[in-house]
């Protein structure tokens, strides 16, 4: 009887691994849709945003509209503005998605 022991010794530390692996990628910045969740349908749906996603409005658009939100209450960092102005501007494809216009 032969066994091998370095293979089935490391077996159980596998799992491990890959969720090390896999972790750095959930951390971090949130994407534009988790933001859109977060900070823009508190006080109306996303149709408001989306029918304006859908008119192609630029970015500089964008930044007047979050702006315009602000003063109505929307609570929006600086940097935040900026990542949603770009990406509602610059046509982010998980944001097309979630408005179904992809
Ligand atoms: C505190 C409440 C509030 C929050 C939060 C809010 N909005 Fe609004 N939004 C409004 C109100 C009130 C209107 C309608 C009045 C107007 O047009 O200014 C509106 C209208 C809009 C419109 C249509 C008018 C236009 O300028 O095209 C868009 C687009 C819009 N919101 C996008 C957003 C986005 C993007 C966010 C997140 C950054 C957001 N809103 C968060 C209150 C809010």
């Amino acid at each position: 009887m032969k066994r091998s022991t370095h293979i089935p010794a490391m077996l159980p530390a596998l799992p491990l691994f890959l969720l090390l692996l896999a972790a750095p990628a959930s951390a971090g910045q949130k994407s534009c849709v988790e933001l859109l969740k977060s900070r823009c349908l508190e006080c109306h749906y996303e149709t408001r945003i989306c029918s304006k996603l859908k008119r192609r409005a630029s970015t500089r658009a964008w930044n007047g509209t979050i702006g315009a939100m602000i003063r109505h209450g929307a609570k929006v960092n600086k940097e935040e503005r900026k990542q949603l102005a770009s990406c509602l501007g610059g046509g982010d494809k998980e944001v097309l998605k979630f408005c179904k216009q992809d």
